[in-house]
């Protein structure tokens, strides 16, 4: 009985651990650089003189239309005193983040290479093949130097630039990941000249969602080369890439929260409803796509909400039409708005919230959704471009 007396129960005692981590990667923005003479990824590279490792990893899609691409990085990295191992061909698309055996290949390379913290993953591919790889280079040993490729506008604008990776698990897109950034990002131009019409169009809704939440002089440009954008010339598509992947750039640096602590994202303006399409159209929509008619809601619900414009509205409108977007999908019919919202609040850790626009360039979060302003919103979008 005395040893349970209050008096002899010993206080909580706390030791208050804090650090901080400085995160620095370089993303650069180049092109042919596996020619021999290129330095790009070699500069990259600061323990040359023990001649580091490297294994690179390449999206299947992007192996087939390039085939002497994994012979390339080899002769490269023989030149440049790198030790090339065998390269590994993986899965394209959601294939690659739905096929455990996929990460399991990846460790059994790490290991049977001795691939240790102080080598180097070279990951070439599309956005899916990026996070898979990503999340493999982030798990084994705790974290191996990733050198990203992303061979996608998506990739290049978004994806691939950021400090995030997930694979699916169980069909849950994006069950399982973590936060780590790149050692390096390298947007090599040249992989784009590969990518089908549709993907080179997809990767844009990242650019508009951006500039419509964050930059109007961003997206006056975007509206002002709409139509060298929707035939993917090089100027216009290459400003396009940069300044797009420079503001997710920006907002991880300074949100004050790029691992996502909070509930707010921003950046996922229109994805509530894109998540969901992609799901219904049993991925046969482009995430891309998908996005340009979540942008198209959301505008919409903004405007019929008072807090933007009509004429701002049809500017978003028209530029999403005129670079080729489909609005008005017939997936639109199966979407249940308080279920996908639903979802998302699931997603976001229990609180809901959506960005809206009151200008263009200027997003805002809200907490609730006007179901029934919603569904207006939805069918008014089922008759765009009819
Ligand atoms: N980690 C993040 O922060 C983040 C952000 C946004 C999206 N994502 C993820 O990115 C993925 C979507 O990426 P995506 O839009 O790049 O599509 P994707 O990776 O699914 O690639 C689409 C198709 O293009 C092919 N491909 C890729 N590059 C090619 C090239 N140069 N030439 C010819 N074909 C090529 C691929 O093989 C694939 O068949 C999704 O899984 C999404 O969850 C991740
Ligand atoms: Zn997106």
């Amino acid at each position: 009985m005395s040893s349970m007396s209050p008096e002899n129960i010993s206080p909580v005692q706390v030791i208050q651990q804090k650090f901080s981590l400085d995160f620095q990667y370089p993303v650069l923005f180049t092109q042919n650089c596996f020619d021999l003479q290129d330095t790009t990824i070699v500069n990259l590279i600061d323990n040359l003189s023990e001649s580091p490792k490297l294994l690179a990893i390449l999206d299947e899609g992007v192996d087939q239309m390039n085939p002497d691409l994994a012979v390339r990085i080899e002769q490269y990295c023989e030149h440049h005193n790198i030790e090339s191992l065998p390269s590994m061909i993986v899965p394209a698309g959601e294939d690659c983040k739905n096929d455990e055996s996929v990460i399991d290949d990846i460790y059994h390379a790490v290991e049977q290479f001795e691939i240790d913290r102080h080598s180097y993953i070279l990951v070439v591919g599309g956005g899916a093949v990026v996070d898979a790889v990503g999340f493999a280079a982030a798990t084994a040993h705790r974290g191996i130097r990733l050198i990203r490729m992303p061979s996608t506008v998506l990739g290049q604008n978004d994806a691939g630039v950021g400090v995030k990776n997930a694979v699916n698990y169980h069909k849950r897109k994006n069950f399982v990941g973590t936060f780590a950034p790149p050692f390096a990002v390298v947007n090599d131009y040249n992989l784009l000249d590969t990518l089908g019409e549709r993907d080179k169009r997809a990767g844009i809704a990242e650019a508009i969602k951006v500039a419509l939440i964050k930059d109007s002089q961003f997206f006056d440009v975007l509206y002002n080369t709409r139509l060298a954008l929707a035939k993917f010339e090089e100027q216009a598509s290459r400003h396009m890439i940069v300044r797009c992947a420079q503001l997710h750039l920006d907002h991880i640096a300074t949100s004050g929260d790029p691992f996502e602590l909070g509930s707010a994202r921003p950046l996922d303006f229109g994805h509530w409803s894109a998540h969901k399409l992609e799901e219904l159209s049993a991925n046969e929509l482009r995430h891309g796509e998908a996005v340009a008619i979540g942008i198209a809601l959301d505008t919409i619900y903004s405007n019929l909400k008072g807090h933007l414009s009509d004429d701002k509205k049809q500017q978003v409108v028209t530029l999403l039409l005129d670079l080729g977007f489909e609005l008005n999908h017939q997936v639109l019919n199966k979407l249940d708005i308080a279920k996908a919202l639903g979802e998302f609040k699931e997603h976001l850790g229990g609180n809901l919230c959506i960005t809206l626009l009151r200008d263009i360039g200027s997003g805002f979060e809200v907490n609730e959704i006007d179901e029934g302003l919603m569904t207006q919103a939805l069918q008014l979008l089922m008759n765009v471009g009819r």
